[in-house]
């Protein structure tokens, strides 16, 4: 069985207050109605992640959303992978396309991250995902794949064992406009062929792989029934309680 997760992406939102109150709400609905195997985790700004992981205990997980390649050093306003696991975190969200596009982060900048998450003990969130000119153009697969061989595709079978992947379509981010089911699982099968490609099908059967990208509580159930999406990495949605906490049920429903 594949781990199940339904990840909160929080990006730039909330003050410290804002992020308190609204984690604690999550916990304790979390709490309340979480029956099976799936894992809840908030990828939060990182000034909210040392209080949260210690509110979220085995509850909620906690993530952070970009980290340093560097263990230390002269980099000023950066934050590295050893730091974040020092505050209980366990996930961190690696090549969000927010990331790829306003900081210019490349592939091989992306595999160096992975690298020191995994080192540290965390474990990656890894995004990928095409544009709409690359979505109409016909090219998604082959960008998909780059950043499969780029981004993951040179750790150990060892490491690799350790990632999660999402795969986020960047025409659907932000915009309501979800990838249909057909579409998301079409990808995601091609992607799990990817890895059976390079680590085996044993390998490929057990990499979890999200879909993210204007998931919500009314579209969840039927993108988390194809065989191939083991849960999502919600954005919007991850900042009402109540919406959040629906796409974590709908694993129960
Ligand atoms: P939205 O759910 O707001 O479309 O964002 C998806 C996302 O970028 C999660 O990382």
């Amino acid at each position: 069985m594949r781990k199940k997760i339904v990840a909160g992406n929080w990006k730039m939102n909330l003050d410290y207050a804002e992020g308190i109150s609204l984690f604690s709400e999550i916990v304790n609905m979390v709490r309340d109605e979480q029956k099976g195997e799936q894992l809840a985790v908030i990828c939060a700004p990182f000034i909210h992640l040392n209080s949260l992981s210690k509110l979220g205990g085995t509850t909620v997980r906690i993530g952070a959303q970009n980290c340093h390649q560097n263990e230390s050093g002269a980099f000023t306003g950066e934050i590295s992978a050893k730091m974040i696991k020092s505050v209980g975190c366990e996930y961190v969200i690696i090549g969000h396309s927010e990331r790829r596009q306003y900081f210019a982060e490349s592939d091989e900048l992306l595999a160096a991250k992975t690298s020191a998450a995994l080192k540290n003990n965390l474990i990656p969130i890894f995004c990928i995902g095409e544009t709409l000119d690359e979505r109409n153009n016909g090219s998604y697969f082959d960008v998909i794949k780059t950043q499969l061989t780029g981004g993951v595709f040179g750790l150990s079978a060892e490491d690799f064992s350790k990632v999660v992947l999402a795969y986020e379509p960047v025409w659907a981010i932000g915009t309501g406009l979800t990838a249909t089911s057909e579409q998301a699982q079409e990808v995601h099968a091609y992607i799990r062929k990817e890895i059976a490609a390079k680590y085996g099908e044993e390998l490929a059967e057990k990499t979890t792989i999200l879909y993210g990208g204007s998931c919500n509580p009314k579209n969840a159930a039927e993108l988390f029934a194809q065989k191939d999406i083991d849960g999502g990495l919600i954005g919007g949605a991850s900042l009402k309680s109540r919406d959040f906490v629906d796409i974590v049920k709908t694993f129960n429903s």
